[in-house]
């Protein structure tokens, strides 16, 4: 059948489409700023008619109001990144926190893992073939919408025609509901001296020709106002947001070097601006490809010099670093991080950076620890960390001892913690841990050798 009378028999209100879920039905949302706002509007109109729907949604950047409390008989939220809204109904228990590394996200999809009965996204008006584009977020949508019993598709002008392995044909949807609404857009972020400071640094790693992958938020945004003076540089990565496109304007950003698609930008996902959202629309420079192909570390790698910048909340000494919680609290989502940590280091030639304030709670805290804080997971792993960069300088991290990486961190945490952490390294590392305390004389001996504490006083020495 042609593709246009399918498109006019698919055709349905909101509600109508919405009403198709059943209590009890696991739906997917369409990630991010491509969360097809028009779709949950309705489902809330209708939420009577719901008992128990299991929404799953990564990054939210709607109002989600099917996380609050009065909805929580109609909803449960299954959370892949926790964000403003889901936070608080993580922690009282109405919506529960799943951890994954985005590129394996799919999978859970497309192997039953956690099988969909209905999958929910928003997508551009269809080519003359019949095809709609995905747009600013192929990530997990695209596969969750290939995995769902029923698709429902929110279909409006404003979404870009993004390009790549980004496209679902109008037969494989089965209801679509026409809007003129507008992805969700994120302002430019406030970049602060911290930031600019932390910006420089990370400039002084990137040179001519690398690939970068950039996260979210104002610390990888910041490096971008340094990279005018650069050439050639790539782009492999989760999302970017507007800097790029200056530095494509400016021609800074060629992908001329890149190994793997080259010529071309390639992402899963996209935050941002209008201006972004023009500039991505049937832009053959960008290459749209679900997150499993983006942030697999095997394909990442195969660009050489592959830089990723992320941030993180806390680094211990020994180099464990914590980027999703804060104690107990889920603050966030490992997301791509470990993704493209391990893409990088796996590149010839790459680098993966990890930048953050020095402190957090207006100063309060540093976020450099002797230990990560009771409750926090790991999400890098000491094993996989390379740089650490704060406003107050870069260590590298790769190859150096536990007591290496103490002395290189203490040496970029903020002045007013640092005689604070070297009293502590001193009380872990050199009088003995509490543990190594409470050892009768004869084993501490067998645990540290004279030889190897004459080592670490050494190191000590160079850290004070
Ligand atoms: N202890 C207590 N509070 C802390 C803290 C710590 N160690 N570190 C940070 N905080 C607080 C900050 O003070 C801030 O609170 P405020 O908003 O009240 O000032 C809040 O936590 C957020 O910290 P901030 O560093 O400003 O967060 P951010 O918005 O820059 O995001 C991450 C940083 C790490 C949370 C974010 O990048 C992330 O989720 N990363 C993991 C996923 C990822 O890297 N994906 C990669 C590809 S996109």
């Amino acid at each position: 059948m042609n593709w246009k009378t399918l498109y006019q028999q698919k055709r349905v209100s909101a509600v109508d489409a919405v009403s198709h879920i059943r209590s009890g039905d696991r739906v997917a949302v369409g990630h991010a700023c491509g969360s097809p706002e028009t779709l949950l509007s309705a489902m809330m109109e209708i939420k009577e008619q719901y008992r128990g729907v299991e929404l799953v949604h990564m990054v939210s950047m709607g109002p989600s109001t099917y996380c609050a409390e009065e909805n929580a008989r109609h909803f449960f939220h299954s959370s892949l990144f926790a964000g403003p809204n889901s936070r608080t109904a993580i922690h009282q228990g109405r919506a529960m926190f799943t951890p994954s590394h985005f590129s394996q996200i799919p999978r859970l999809f497309t192997e039953d893992i956690m099988p969909l009965d209905v999958a929910l996204c928003m997508v551009s008006p269809p080519d003359e073939h019949g095809y709609c584009s995905f747009g600013i977020s192929v990530d997990y949508t695209k596969p969750a919408v290939e995995s769902a019993r029923l698709v429902i598709a929110e279909v409006t002008p404003h979404m870009p025609r993004t390009l790549g392995d980004a496209f679902i044909h109008i037969s494989k949807i089965d209801y679509l509901v026409e809007s003129d609404a507008r992805p969700i857009t994120l302002p430019l972020p406030k970049i602060t001296p911290t930031d600019e400071a932390i910006g420089g640094h990370i400039a002084g790693l990137i040179k001519n020709g690398d690939c970068l992958q950039l996260g979210i938020g104002a610390v990888p945004d910041s490096i971008l106002g340094f990279l005018s003076d650069k050439k050639d540089l790539g782009i492999h990565t989760e999302m970017f947001s507007d800097g790029v496109v200056d530095l494509v304007e400016s021609g800074v950003i060629t992908c001329a070097k890149k190994n793997l698609h080259t010529g071309k930008m390639v992402a899963t996902f996209f935050m941002g601006t209008e201006r972004l959202y023009t500039f991505v629309h049937n832009n053959p420079m960008v290459m749209m490809f679900p997150v499993d192909y983006t942030n697999n570390p095997a394909i990442i790698a195969q660009n050489d010099n592959m830089v990723s910048v992320n941030s993180a909340l806390q680094v211990d000494f020994t180099g464990q670093v914590v980027s999703d919680t804060i104690g107990f609290q889920q603050y966030s989502g490992s997301g791509g991080q470990v993704d493209f940590v391990r893409g990088a280091s796996m590149s010839k030639g790459g680098r993966s950076i990890l930048a953050f304030h020095s402190t957090a709670a207006r100063g309060k805290i540093s976020r450099i620890v002797p230990h990560i804080d009771a409750g926090a997971s790991v999400t890098t792993l000491r094993t996989d960390v390379h740089f650490i960069v704060t406003e107050y300088g870069v260590a590298d991290l790769r190859g150096k001892s536990v007591s290496e990486r103490a002395k290189l961190l203490i040496g970029i945490a903020h002045p007013d913690f640092r005689s604070a952490l070297r009293a502590e390294f001193e009380s872990i590392y050199l009088k003995g841990n509490p543990l190594m305390r409470t050892l009768p004389d004869e084993l501490r001996r067998t645990f540290w050798p004279h030889e190897a504490r004459q080592n670490f006083l050494r190191t000590y020495q160079d850290v004070s």
